[in-house]
């Protein structure tokens, strides 16, 4: 539980002095707990969780002025550079970074739950071959609750602990078989020999006609690479999404699913692929300072622009533009829209209507110009994100349930008709 600091806030309301205590985290600022408007008759109002710590947690610290992004303490870029995605999970889950032992095992683990039960396999002839690949993915996701239900005990610790294994072993199969249906290939299944970012990758890219498919070194590194920058980011919309249905003891592979849907907005997890239709629509670096007047205008938002929290830089964004620029010099890819992208940031970033905006590139501006150029299609972007957020999820929800907690359910502000009666 959090620190009491003693110290108390006053609200005063109709004459009467309420004392609201306040509460210190490890980091970040205090937080004043409001409960006792309740008493006094009155709801708080902060449309949009402004200002609102929804709950407490372990996880991940983000102090958005500075670009700090902690995950257990650990700044992002060392873990991006020094610790590999499944040591990232572990670490989510568990609070410290494995041993060697620890991590082996883990590996293990997961590798042995890559498979998802064949019928799944089923549930993908439902969909158009057109269909958005998020639709899909919220769709077979949740279709995993009808698999693991009826024996699931989300009071038990050791049931919880297998789901988030599951989950995180299984989602790169469900994300690469998403692709092959769309593209009408057949389903290509986990290989175990390799590790998480390959066996993915392998998924995606091999066909049963080439045998001998071997993944690009450089290209798994960058994918772990992407996996980790997007493990988890706090209490974001869809994270607190899977908290919410978590909180009514629903099964956690349908809160999974709400997750995926909540991430697929353009303003979420939906913005790394809108940055690359962005950039397609701009067509060349000529046409950047009409598309800034546009922008400026207000009829179009600068995708990969902006972000709730950080007002100052996204830590993310920075490991990701240095592995941008690996990934591109390793495959000598002379790439247009990066040019194009480049011209974009610098005049943002020197554009007083971008500057008193505190607007800067966030993590998806790179992103989708990596994904790109590893071969993902545009339409894949946002799953490749669910894919990698999946153990941010699944963590927060663990944290939910091993403590005492609360159904979610906000209160509102009526302004519709006060009570009247049908006349007639
Ligand atoms: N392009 C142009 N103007 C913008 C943008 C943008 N991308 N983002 C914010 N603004 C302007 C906005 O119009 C407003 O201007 P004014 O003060 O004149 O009214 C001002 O900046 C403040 O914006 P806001 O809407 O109050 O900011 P917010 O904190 O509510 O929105 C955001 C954050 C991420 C939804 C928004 O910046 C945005 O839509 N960005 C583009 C989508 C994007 O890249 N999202 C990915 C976020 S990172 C991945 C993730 O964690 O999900």
């Amino acid at each position: 539980m959090s620190e009491a600091t003693g110290k108390k806030a006053v609200l005063k309301l109709d004459g009467q002095e309420i004392e609201l205590p306040i509460y210190s985290g490890t980091l970040g600022p205090d937080v004043i707990d409001v409960k006792d408007v309740l008493a006094a008759g009155h709801f708080t109002f902060d449309p949009g969780f402004m200002a609102t710590a929804a709950c407490e947690s372990k996880i991940t610290f983000i102090d958005g002025n500075k670009g700090i992004l902690l995950h257990r303490g650990y700044p992002i870029d060392q873990l991006a550079t020094k610790a590999d995605y499944l040591e990232t999970c572990y670490l989510l889950l568990n609070g410290e970074l494995p041993t060697p032992e620890q991590k082996d095992e883990f590996d293990t683990k997961v590798r042995n739950h890559t498979m998802v039960h064949d019928q799944v396999s089923r549930f993908f002839n439902g969909f158009r071959r057109d269909a958005h690949p998020m639709a899909v993915m919220c769709g077979v996701v949740g279709a995993l609750s009808a698999f693991y239900h009826n024996g699931l005990d989300v009071e038990d610790v050791n049931h919880r602990e297998i789901t988030a294994i599951r989950l995180i072993a299984k989602i790169p199969t469900l994300a690469a078989w998403t692709y092959k249906y769309t593209i009408g290939q057949p389903f290509i299944y986990p290989r175990n020999d390799l590790n998480y970012a390959e066996n993915f990758l392998h998924m995606m890219f091999a066909t049963p006609a080439d045998r001998d498919y071997k993944v690009n070194p450089v290209l798994a590194k960058a994918m772990d690479r992407i996996f980790t920058l997007h493990a988890d980011h706090e209490q974001n919309a869809s994270t607190s999404t899977v908290r919410l249905a978590g909180s009514t003891g629903a099964n956690p592979y349908a809160c999974i699913a709400a997750g995926i849907a909540a991430l697929w907005g353009p303003a979420h997890g939906g913005a790394n692929e809108a940055v690359l239709t962005m950039l397609d629509e701009i067509g060349s670096v000529e046409n950047v300072p009409e598309f800034m007047e546009k922008v400026k205008r207000k009829e179009v938002k600068l995708m990969g622009f902006g972000h709730r929290v950080y007002k100052n830089f996204d830590p993310r964004a920075k490991v990701m533009k240095q592995t941008c620029d690996e990934v591109l010099a390793a495959l000598g890819i002379n790439d247009p829209q990066l040019a194009l992208a480049m011209e974009l940031e610098r005049i943002a970033l020197s554009d007083q209507y971008f500057i008193e905006r505190n607007l800067y590139p966030n993590v998806d501006f790179y992103s989708g110009i990596i994904l790109k150029a590893i071969g993902i299609p545009t339409e894949m972007f946002t799953v490749i994100f669910a894919l990698a957020r999946t153990v941010g999820w699944i963590s927060h929800w663990l944290e939910m349930h091993s403590s005492a907690y609360k159904i979610g359910r906000p209160r509102q502000l009526y302004t519709g008709p006060s009570a009247r009666d049908i006349n007639r």
